[in-house]
């Protein structure tokens, strides 16, 4: 039985006992899966995104800020950028800020005038989620317990559970887009992939507040007492974060000590001190840093999380996964409207290409900045010696100002 693609999200589905087919079936509706469907039904190809979470919980989780310049273009060119055009700031600059200094990296004056966009991750998928709603695209929110088959022969299968029933999607490719705790880089045998992992022995502790901006600019801190970083929202909402013990609890953190352990790490010689106000959110992320090779698996196609992970310092994780679909999209289309199978087939040769040097600066950012357990005096005065270099050389800034703006999409 064919999808019945004039449904929205929200209507009842044509899903029951009968398996319902379409050509790509997609795992997960984060910003990789929503974008892939969307950028798959612009060029006419259908799809069905299967997502545990509710709507709500997708649309209300927090996570990334910073959009790349390829991103923001990617969305406006596709007519889903209108509200962040709206909404979203542009920043031309960041500060890093160490021995109690601010420096500016000028990113678009560096760059040729590329910018980073400050807009919340969960707007973004708001955004898609209302755009394939209204085109009648179908997203199964609660869709529980995916389980892959077949993905070696031309008809792949993802069962589920929804509504209280099993189900059947059968497909022309399955899009792992399910995160990095999915079940799609799982089902790929553990004999046809290669995995690359970096843990790191501190976390993020993240707060939303509400609050007037402290800076202009986002403010990425190295501090004896570790790492912090200001980040914004809006006029009235604050994001920042500061290094933790990854095995922390949010509850020994209350409010005073919060801002406390904020105006240490972020003080300046000129007095400098954040604007404070009531703690709205809190939560603890662990960093790690992780490849699986390869991304893809007989019919299988992994994109954005559940195929790698960065530290969020470098602010690449949602700008990767952006940058696998889109990848995706064009490989899938080239099957479609030419017959050609030569961009799926290399599809993980050239996404992988763009994942490692967001994981090398990732790590680097994140080596730069944050506070090593032993607190080893060289590796301080390392750090400051990597600081002052990027901050008065040139060509070292633009390299953070070009990887950080995002490098152009393949
Ligand atoms: P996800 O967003 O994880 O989406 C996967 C979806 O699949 C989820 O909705 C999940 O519920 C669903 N799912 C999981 N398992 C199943 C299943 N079995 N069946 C069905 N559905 C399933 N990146 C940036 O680019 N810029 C930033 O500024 C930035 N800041 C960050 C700050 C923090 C604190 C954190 C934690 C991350 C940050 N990131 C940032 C990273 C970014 O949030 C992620 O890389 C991005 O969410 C990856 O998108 P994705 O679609 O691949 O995966
Ligand atoms: C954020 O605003 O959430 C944010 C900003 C910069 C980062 C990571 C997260 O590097």
């Amino acid at each position: 039985m064919p999808i019945n693609n004039e449904r929205a999200a929200s209507a009842p589905l044509p899903f029951g006992r009968e398996p319902v087919r379409t050509q790509v079936g997609i795992v997960g509706a984060g910003p990789a899966g929503l974008l892939l469907s969307h950028l798959l039904h612009l060029e006419g190809i259908e799809s069905v995104v299967l997502e545990n979470r509710s709507r709500a919980a997708v649309e209300a989780t927090l996570r990334a800020g910073v959009l790349e310049q390829g991103t923001v273009d990617l969305l406006n060119a596709t007519g889903v950028g209108e509200r962040m055009q709206r909404e979203g700031a542009v920043h031309h600059g960041i500060e890093l800020r160490f021995g109690g200094r601010g420096h500016r990296i000028e990113l678009s004056e560096l760059t040729g005038g590329k910018a980073i966009t400050l807009y919340a991750q969960h707007e973004v998928l708001k955004d898609l989620i209302a755009s394939r709603t209204e085109a009648g695209g179908t997203i199964l929110f609660e869709a529980r317990e995916a389980r892959l088959g077949d993905l070696d022969e031309k008809t792949p299968s993802i069962r589920f559970d929804h509504d209280g029933g099993s189900r059947k999607l059968t497909c022309d490719f399955v899009a792992g887009c399910d995160g990095f705790h999915g079940v799609c880089r799982p089902s790929m045998p553990e004999s046809a992939r290669t995995e690359y992992t970096r843990t790191y022995p501190f976390g993020w502790f993240g707060i939303l507040a509400q609050a007037p901006p402290s800076s202009p600019e986002l403010i990425y801190t190295h501090h004896p007492r570790g790492f912090a970083l200001v980040s914004t929202r809006s006029q009235e909402i604050q994001r920042l974060y500061f290094q933790c013990d990854p095995h922390d609890d949010v509850d020994n953190w209350p409010e005073d000590r919060i801002w406390e352990e904020f105006r240490v790490r972020l003080a300046t010689h000129d007095g400098w001190a954040p604007r404070e106000g009531p703690v709205l959110q809190k939560n603890i992320v662990a960093m790690r840093s992780y490849v699986c090779e390869p991304m893809q698996c007989g019919r299988l196609f992994l994109a954005g999380d559940a195929a790698h992970i960065v530290p969020p310092t470098g602010a690449k994780g949602l700008n990767l996964a952006v940058a696998d679909v889109r990848l995706l999209s064009r490989a899938l289309t080239t099957f479609y409207r030419d017959g050609r199978s030569d961009l799926l087939d290399h599809y993980s040769e050239t996404a992988l290409t763009r994942v490692w040097r967001a994981e090398h600066f990732s790590w680097w950012m994140t080596s730069m900045l944050h506070r090593f357990p032993g607190n080893d005096p060289f590796q301080v005065r390392l750090q400051l010696a990597e600081l002052g270099y990027v901050t008065t050389s040139r060509p070292k800034a633009i390299t953070l100002a070009e990887n950080y703006v995002g490098l152009p999409l393949a």
